[in-house]
């Protein structure tokens, strides 16, 4: 048989291929091994960390390529019984592409570890300096699927997990975190940028450039910018909690970890519990955009008062919040939630009402249009003595309220466009509203104005069924996108009727849109409706943006 030597040779090249693989050589230089699935012997690392479940180990022979990590996870619960970081070991074992839901991008590690054997211990472990031993993570976009843009459209067009991208961690985010997978590494005055959660999990950036930093030391996400540079700090390895208490802006101690897909993110599980050195209640004054009470016009405030009932234990707290924070304004939109088999929110309006009545001694009135089955719906507050329902006109959950010319000579409050059912619904027939909340519109007038003013009070579909952004699906979905902007052209519409009879109507559209001012949805409602974000209007810094 003349083709078994030329077999054989083939197969001896193999092994000997396998049993030369350096840490990068597995990692390669995408988000997949090149050798998921394959055996390899006698790999050669430093043990740089242990973790509950494994031990993290970095190469002793070094590549210069920056899209490939150096490091690696060998997972095994017992692995690690038998060493001690410092070690230089080698073992076989199988390179496994690891995710426990369909939506997570993978981590790769090698699994089954065996024949570990120490080749020498007490080497020094020096973690990599985020920025400084390693590329700084980019600032602006995630990963070279999404288009230019983790918001675009069409999304959930690719999936990294099919694709499997080369690395680039000069240009996107979590090609940066892929490229420091199983890496240890250093963040340098580490701050937080939002609460922790439950567990201790805190999002921070470190002492690298960031983009959308607001004044509250968050990061503001803007157009086609959703800051990949924040990074998850999770359970530490050595057992210790995190604390739970954290609040955007406290600094910490440095935070030295290892780089792990868990849960879906990128992490960087540090090797102890983080500490707080600043807290940020010290460090970042209340902010000083707040009304002066000089207010010669009508003072309009928004609050999505969720899950209240007319027993619930946080209602005197709402009505706290609407007097301290919103300044009791004249008039207020809101929704009202809880499915409690009664769809009359009277009972919960008046509770609200009575509530701020004894806190602050101001009365309001409410109106709203009962849905006809679920419970959940927009309403307002109002001040009668400073505003009251022009032509008012109940209407009730099928009435579709239309805009029809006054019936006066064009000035004055004769004149100006009215509501068919004031309060009233837009189109509640319409598809678009399908499962959803209905816009409640209504035309008021204040007292002593010459023309009355009307409010669009939305709350649009949420991103139920939405992916995450560290996650596998590219661009990410956001949930119900194209619903939203059905109601952003059917709600536009409606608003654009008022303005094409009176171009110098004040309209007000406030609300719940759930959706981000820079994405689709508000774009095709500016567009359809004329109507411009009042952020916009107002020149409010770009980072300041946010609620
Ligand atoms: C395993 O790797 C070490 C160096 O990391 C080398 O000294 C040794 O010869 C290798 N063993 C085999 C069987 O290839
Ligand atoms: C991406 O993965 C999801 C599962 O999370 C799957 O439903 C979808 O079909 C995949 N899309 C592509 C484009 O491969
Ligand atoms: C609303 O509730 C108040 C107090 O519970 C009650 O006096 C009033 O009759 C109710 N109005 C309607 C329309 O149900
Ligand atoms: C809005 O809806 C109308 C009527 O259904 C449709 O003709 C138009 O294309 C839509 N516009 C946008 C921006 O979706």
């Amino acid at each position: 048989m003349k083709t078994t030597p030329v077999l054989c040779v083939a197969l001896a090249s193999l092994q000997s291929l396998a049993a030369a693989l350096t840490i990068a050589e597995i990692n390669g230089n995408k988000f997949l091994s090149p050798y998921s699935g394959k055996s390899v012997t006698n790999v050669t690392g430093l043990v740089i960390a242990k973790g509950p479940s494994g031990i993290f180990i970095r190469s002793t022979t070094p590549d210069d390529d920056k899209a490939t990590s150096e490091s690696i996870y060998v997972y095994g619960t017992s692995v690690g019984a038998n060493l001690a970081v410092g070690d230089v070991i080698t073992l076989d074992g199988k390179v496994t592409e690891y995710r426990s839901n369909a939506a997570y991008i993978y981590l790769t590690e090698i699994t089954s570890p065996k024949n570990v054997q120490v080749l020498s211990s007490g080497n020094t472990v020096t973690p990599l300096v985020i920025g400084k031993d390693t590329l700084s993570p980019p600032t602006v976009q995630y990963t070279s699927l999404d288009g230019g843009d983790i918001y675009g459209l069409p999304n959930g067009v690719a999936n990294i997990s099919v694709v499997n991208p080369v690395l680039d961690p000069t240009q996107y985010g979590l090609d940066f975190w892929e490229s420091l997978s199983g890496e240890l590494v250093t963040i340098k005055k580490p701050q937080a940028i939002k609460t922790p959660n439950k567990y201790g999990d805190t999002w921070v950036v470190g002492d690298w450039a960031t983009t959308g930093r607001n004044k509250h030391s968050g990061l503001t996400m803007s157009d086609k910018d959703s800051n990949p540079e924040a990074i998850i700090i999770g359970t530490p390895l050595d057992g210790t909690k995190n604390p739970t208490t954290a609040k955007m802006g406290d600094e910490f101690e440095d935070i030295t970890g290892v780089v792990q897909q868990v849960f879906g993110f990128y992490y960087i599980l540090p090797l102890t519990a983080v500490k707080t050195t600043t807290f940020s209640s010290a460090a970042v004054p209340p902010t000083t955009f707040l009304s002066q009470g000089k207010c010669t016009a009508v003072t309009v405030g928004s609050y999505n008062v969720e899950n209240l009932a007319p027993t619930s234990a946080h209602l005197p707290k709402v009505a706290a919040h609407i007097i301290d924070y919103l300044k009791t304004p004249d008039l207020m939109t809101t929704a009202v939630p809880t499915d409690d088999g009664v769809v009359s929110a009277n009972a919960t309006l008046t509770a609200l009402v009575n509530s701020i009545k004894t806190l602050s001694g101001v009365t309001y009135s409410f109106a709203d249009v009962d849905p006809p089955g679920g419970n959940i719906r927009q309403a307002y507050l109002y001040r009668p003595e400073v505003v009251s329902l022009y032509q008012p006109n109940q209407g009730g959950p099928n009435d579709a309220t239309a805009v029809v010319p006054g019936k006066g000579n064009g000035k004055g409050l004769g004149g100006a466009p009215t509501l068919t059912f004031n309060p009233g619904r837009i189109e509640p027939a319409n598809e678009a509203w399908k499962d959803s909340r209905k816009p409640l519109v209504a035309a008021w007038r204040a007292k002593g104005a010459k023309r009355p003013f009307y409010t669009v009070n939305v709350h649009w579909s949420s991103k139920g069924g939405g992916t995450s952004l560290h996650g596998d699906i590219r661009p990410p979905i956001n949930g119900v996108v194209a619903g939203r902007i059905a109601q952003a052209n059917v709600t536009g519409s409606f608003i654009a009727q008022i303005l094409a009879l009176d171009p110098t109507a004040k309209v007000i559209a406030a609300g719940d849109f759930n959706e981000f001012a820079f994405v689709q949805p508000m774009k095709t409602f500016s567009a359809v409706s004329k109507m411009v974000d009042l952020d916009e209007v107002t020149k409010i810094p770009i980072e300041e943006r946010y609620t």
